[in-house]
């Protein structure tokens, strides 16, 4: 089968497309997908740069060589253990071991870690749901969004922060965005209720007081937004940047209410974002999408930061 593997080791690297033997070996509880399309998370190419820096070359060949997370497809074969799901039934889903290896044409994955697809999205708008929906779905529970919470999403436009706007809505929040005044239409078409322009000024200073920061772009720590956090207000950060994944434990060990979210992937969650988008209350938001031979291009994407909505990568796409 195809997969993208990388051209070799280092900085330098590149995503290529290899000939190489499918794993059909499944355990118990594994299903065979065969995959439509997979997307691309800042993750995905972050891993690749920390493991050429620190990690060593046996260290490396411990992780799937074939890369992707997220995934599309449909079910081709199962393990004994799997009773829920059917040859033939569209799934959706990521694994949240170093690699699912979904940048293949098929792949293995365990039935905990996927659910039916919803049937009114495509393979390609599936794929560019698991990681950043449910990092969405977590975060925001996590700092106890509910009716009536006014919840600040910094980083709104982005793969994570375009699903938070719109699961913090449905939750009944308040939800003011913040982006960049190029997607502040956008962002308001999400069902934010107001939005703030990270480039016009210092908002950290003025935007007012919110039950709930989340940190999508995790630029911040709970001492850059201690301004805007109300009485007993929770900070949530997605963790991605050094001074944040510093910031918000210590900011924890004074008693505060900060959290890093820490995305996993549990069925259940899947199946609640899967009711939300059947029931019109979300839906994902493509910004690009790319052929598997492409796949360096959409990473290249990704790695701008820029992107609006999800980089998404198609193996055979809605066939
Ligand atoms: N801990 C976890 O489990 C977990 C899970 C998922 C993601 N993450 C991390 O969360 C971060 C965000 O992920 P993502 O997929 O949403 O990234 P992304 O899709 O690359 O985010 C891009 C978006 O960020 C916006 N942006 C850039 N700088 C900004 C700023 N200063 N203020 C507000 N918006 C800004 C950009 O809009 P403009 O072009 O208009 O600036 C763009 O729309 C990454 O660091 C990722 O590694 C962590």
């Amino acid at each position: 089968m195809k997969a993208v593997m990388t051209s070799g080791w280092g900085l330098s690297a590149k995503l290529v497309v290899k000939e190489t033997k499918a794993s059909t070996r499944l355990a118990p509880n594994d299903v065979l997908v065969k995959v439509h399309a997979a997307s691309v998370n800042p993750k995905d190419w972050k891993l690749n740069y920390h493991l050429a820096v620190l990690a060593t070359p046996m260290m490396i060949e411990k992780v799937s060589p074939i890369f992707g997370d997220d995934l599309a497809g449909t079910v081709i074969a199962k393990g004994r253990n799997v009773t829920d799901f059917a040859i033939g039934d569209a799934v959706y889903g990521m694994d949240m071991r170093l690699r699912t290896a979904s940048l293949a044409e098929q792949t293995r994955i365990d039935q905990r870690r996927i659910a039916k697809k919803p049937a009114s999205l495509s393979f390609s708008e599936a794929a560019a749901m698991p990681l950043a929906a449910l990092t969405a779905l977590q975060g925001l529970r996590k700092g106890k969004a509910k009716t009536g919470s006014t919840v600040l999403i910094i980083g709104a436009s982005g793969g994570v922060g375009c699903f938070a706007v719109q699961v913090a809505k449905a939750m009944g929040a308040h939800v003011t965005g913040v982006c960049s005044s190029r997607n502040s239409a956008f962002v308001l078409s999400l069902g934010a209720d107001e939005v703030i322009d990270y480039t016009a000024g210092d908002y950290r200073q003025q935007a007012g007081q919110f039950d709930l920061v989340f940190d999508v772009t995790s630029y911040e720590t709970p001492l850059t937004c201690s301004k805007l956090m109300a009485k007993n207000g929770y900070f949530i950060s997605t963790g991605g940047d050094g001074k944040s994944m510093l910031g918000t434990p210590l900011y924890r060990l004074l008693g505060k209410n900060a959290a890093t979210v820490v995305v996993e992937s549990y069925r259940s969650d899947l199946e609640e974002l899967a009711a939300l988008v059947e029931s019109g209350k979300l839906k994902p938001i493509i910004d690009s999408q790319f052929p598997l031979s492409e796949s360096e291009q959409a990473y290249a994407r990704s790695r701008t930061g820029r992107s609006r909505g999800k980089v998404v990568i198609n193996i055979v796409g809605d066939k």
